[in-house]
């Protein structure tokens, strides 16, 4: 079951062009192409003649036709032409899906179109403000999409998973300072300062003074002098559906990053949006976006590859949960201080469906 009545990342800007582009959400086919006017479209991605995927179909114009017996879709998704006919079925249409192209993503409602109010999409400004370079990139995962927001919600994983990159010894060793639903906890400085604060999302906050640099960091901002110790900040931050921002970074140890002075360090967000293919697959768009030295190229190929690669062995330990998960869906877990965050969005998700399924959800607005 997915909450419905939200805003998901359907696609990069970049992959809608004039090919049609077939992808499952919310365990649905879609099909989304770019029109010759250049808006982005998407509808079911099942002709109404005999059900051909449209995805194997083409643009025409504005319009997209199907590739087995012709039958012509204009943009909302109406049969507007039939070969070898002078006159469409009346009432032959497909259910067209509010889109909006916004921070280089294509955003998509799978709900109920008329409460898809655009204002309510996102603000993830760091994808189109010069001040900040951007890498990120796409994977898929087979998994359900709640393992992945447990993963970014619970960072402890670095230690273990991931330490060629991120993880080292201290972030397992360091507890939660604080997980909120109401407020943005410790922000003094932080690039999540500007979040909605709604009341059903969660900001957890770690702080580790005074310790090694993981290697990534080390690397990327000049800490890799023997014996540089930093102090290092992970403010994590869910928002309904699916979507996990992080606030990173390092700076030199005992210069004032953890009441905002962030001048001797390096700030990265994690922009990780998260999108329901189906109950045991995900699409994960996610980004890195940094606040300094953003005309490196050398620099943003490293980290491109160097989070790609820790998001790799995201997906092994996901992908395997998935499959014992599958094995014995009803064993039992036990949760541990760990889980507080991701605990705490699960309840929020858990509480919207219910009121999704009662049909309130629409009725609350972003703060
Ligand atoms: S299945 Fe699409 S036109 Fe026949
Ligand atoms: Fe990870």
């Amino acid at each position: 079951m997915f909450l419905r009545n939200f805003w998901y990342v359907a696609a990069w800007d970049h992959e809608l062009g004039p090919q049609p582009l077939g992808r499952t959400i919310l365990g649905e086919p879609v099909v989304m192409y770019r029109t010759a006017d250049g808006r982005p479209v998407a509808f079911e991605d099942r002709c109404c003649h005999r059900r051909a995927p449209l995805s194997l179909g083409r643009v025409v114009g504005n319009d997209l036709q199907c590739g087995y017996h012709g039958l012509v879709y204009d943009p909302e998704g109406h049969v507007i032409a039939v070969p070898g006919q002078t006159i469409a079925p009346p009432g032959a249409r497909l259910r067209a899906y509010p889109v909006v192209e916004r921070w280089q993503w294509i955003w998509i409602w799978m709900g109920d179109a008329a409460e898809a109010d655009p204002a309510k999409i996102p603000n993830i400004y760091w994808h189109d403000n010069p001040e900040w370079a951007v890498v990120g990139g796409y994977l898929h995962m087979k998994c359900h999409y709640q393992l992945l927001v447990d993963n970014l919600l619970d960072l402890t994983h670095e230690t273990f998973l991931h330490a060629k990159t991120i993880g080292n010894e201290h972030v397992a060793r360091t507890p939660l300072a604080k997980v909120t639903r109401d407020t943005i906890a410790d922000v003094a400085g932080s690039a999540l300062e500007g979040c909605a604060t709604d009341g059903r999302s969660v900001t957890a906050a770690r702080w580790m003074i005074g310790i090694d640099p993981p290697p990534l960091y080390a690397k990327a901002g000049g800490f890799d002098k023997p014996g540089d110790k930093v102090d290092r900040w992970q403010i994590i931050r869910f928002e309904p559906p699916s979507h996990v921002w992080l606030d990173v970074g390092v700076a030199t140890a005992g210069t004032g990053a953890p009441d905002g002075d962030r001048r001797h360090g390096i700030t990265h967000v994690v922009v990780d949006s998260i999108t329901p293919e189906t109950e045991t697959s995900t699409h994960y768009f996610w980004t890195f976006p940094r606040n300094y030295k953003v005309g490196d190229r050398g620099l943003s190929d490293f980290l491109q590859k160097g989070v790609h690669n820790t998001f790799l062995e995201d997906i092994g330990m996901l992908e395997g949960q998935q499959r014992i998960i599958d094995a014995d869906p009803a064993a039992r877990e036990v949760d541990i201080n760990a889980d507080a965050a991701s605990i705490q969005a699960r309840r929020a998700v858990a509480q919207l469906l219910e009121e999704e399924a009662h049909g309130r959800a629409g009725s609350r607005r972003r703060a």
